[in-house]
């Protein structure tokens, strides 16, 4: 058994989850990475492996839509570092449309992910934590949770799904000594977010998200810059630690002021 502390991330080949893994790993955490991309999931795995002194890194090939492929890569954390302390959920997908025009079936394969994805990985850990009675859970949800935006009403609803789920099993769990938190970050400089704009490839596809857009009545970035992926991890990593040893349900929005905490 392992005398470092135990985290399980999800949706570590990249973006934020790979930035929380980093984080993480810095810190001594011994890692279980959990993705769907084999390739980028590798890649991850195996930088971490060079670059951070003694980090005990395994990884896993899994869609979290998957409960038994979940299942299997929790045994198999337990079989290797004999329990799980931390567990950091961040996978999840975006897609857009207006709600009267978008296809019922692009809806159930967002909630497929955002929702039941979350509950197999919250399950498949939580049922592990209560048995140890200790742990902490953060989930990566979104801003947009809080706010209604134009094309987003897919992706925010499931956000907000996600929210609520977390903040109750925060609530149940809470007497088995088990915290559980929401990160919800604003606009990320990542794949995901770079998929909204034109040209992904182009940084300047930051501006008009800084700026804001009236005619569709979404506020800008108050503090005039998108985040990076390290900055929702540290908070990742914050709530996590035992810092965070009196902070349960709640949701620490991450967004450069973008919702004005709406
Ligand atoms: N980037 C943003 O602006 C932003 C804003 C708010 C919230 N978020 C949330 O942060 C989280 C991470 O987003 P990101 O920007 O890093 O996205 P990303 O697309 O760059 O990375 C997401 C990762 O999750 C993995 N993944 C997706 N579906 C999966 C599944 N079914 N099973 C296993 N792995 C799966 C992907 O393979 C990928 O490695 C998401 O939950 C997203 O909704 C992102």
């Amino acid at each position: 058994m392992s005398a470092h502390r135990i985290a399980v991330v999800t949706g570590a080949a990249a973006g934020i989850g790979a930035a929380v893994a980093r984080t993480l790993a810095r810190d001594g955490y011994s890692l279980a990475l959990l993705d769907r991309d084999d390739v980028e999931l590798k890649r991850v795995a195996a930088e971490l492996a060079e670059t951070i002194d003694g980090a005990e890194i395994e990884s896993h090939v899994v869609d979290v839509t998957d409960r038994q492929a979940v299942d299997a890569a929790v045994a198999s954390t337990m079989d290797t570092f004999g329990r799980i302390d931390a567990l950091a959920h961040v996978a999840g997908i975006l897609d857009t449309g207006s709600v009267l025009d978008s296809d019922p079936v692009q809806w159930r394969k967002i909630f497929d992910v955002n929702v039941f994805g979350l509950l197999n990985v919250l399950q498949s850990v939580g049922l592990e934590m209560r048995r140890q009675r200790t742990g902490s859970i953060v989930v990566v949800s979104s801003n947009a949770a809080g706010v209604p935006r134009i094309g987003m009403g897919a992706y925010g609803s499931s956000k907000a799904a996600a929210t609520m789920l977390v903040r109750t099993a925060g609530l149940e769990l809470a007497g088995d000594g088990i915290r559980v938190n929401v990160v919800a970050p604003g606009s990320t400089d990542t794949a995901m977010q770079r998929s909204l704009w034109s040209d992904p490839s182009d940084d300047s596809g930051a501006d008009a998200v800084i700026e804001g857009n009236l005619a569709s009545y979404r506020l800008g970035i108050p503090l005039g810059k998108l985040a990076t992926a390290d900055d929702i991890a540290d908070s990742v990593h914050f709530l996590l630690s035992d810092r965070a040893a009196h902070i349960t349900m709640q949701a620490l929005y991450v967004d450069g002021g973008a919702t004005l905490k709406a």
